[in-house]
């Protein structure tokens, strides 16, 4: 049984340092283990993270968590110039999943990052949710790195973002050490 929220109510805003401890465990609930926590934290501190937004209630509790991290295109090639991001991960609260607050999480941080110049955003998820937030398995194809399949998806947000590519990208050191 989930726990409704008042979407009015619902506070998006960047993540700070005090909002450590709760985004930490709130990524150890939503995926049963601490692995993403702890991938959030070496993002963190390693400098990767590019934006960093928690979904909160008026009384302050950390409802839902999104991160984005630098991902570097190689030195050649037609993308070299892009501004790429990666999603990962995301997380929301069991009892409080289902209710758009990911989506609500998803919509801001694309408009933000839109805003920030940045060109073109991958992610690794379920494909039947990521698509409607413009993101698309295809356009992901011309994007080479470590991974691919239906599940890596890419959402350009400047026109540069889907023109210059193919683009071959490298992760934050952090996602090598993940499993
Ligand atoms: C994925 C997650 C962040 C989405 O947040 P949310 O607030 O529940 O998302 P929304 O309410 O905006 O959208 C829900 C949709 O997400 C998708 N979704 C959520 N969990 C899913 C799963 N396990 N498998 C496939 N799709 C899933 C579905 O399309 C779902 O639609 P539905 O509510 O009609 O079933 C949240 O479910 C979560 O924390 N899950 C556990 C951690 C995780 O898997 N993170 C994503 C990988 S980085």
């Amino acid at each position: 049984m989930n726990d409704e929220i008042d979407h009015q109510e619902l506070v998006l805003r960047a993540a700070t340092p005090a909002d450590e401890i709760g985004i930490r465990e709130l990524n150890t609930a939503a995926f049963g283990q601490d692995n993403e926590a702890r991938l959030v934290s070496r993002l963190r501190h390693c400098g990767a993270l590019v934006l960093e937004m928690v979904a909160q209630t008026p009384r302050g509790r950390i409802l839902g968590h999104i991160a984005f991290s630098r991902v570097t295109p190689a030195d050649s090639g037609p993308g070299q110039g892009l501004l790429v991001t990666c999603l990962a991960p995301m997380a929301v609260w069991p009892e409080f999943q289902h209710q758009g607050i990911g989506g609500k999480l998803i919509t801001r941080s694309l408009e933000l990052l839109r805003e920030k110049g940045e060109d073109l955003v991958v992610v690794l998820g379920y494909p039947t949710y990521y698509p409607r937030f413009g993101f698309d398995a295809e356009l992901a194809q011309k994007v080479h790195g470590p991974y691919s399949g239906i599940a890596f998806m890419a959402c350009a947000l400047s026109e540069a973002g889907s023109r210059d590519l193919p683009v071959t990208v490298t992760f934050a050191t952090p996602f090598e050490e993940f499993e």
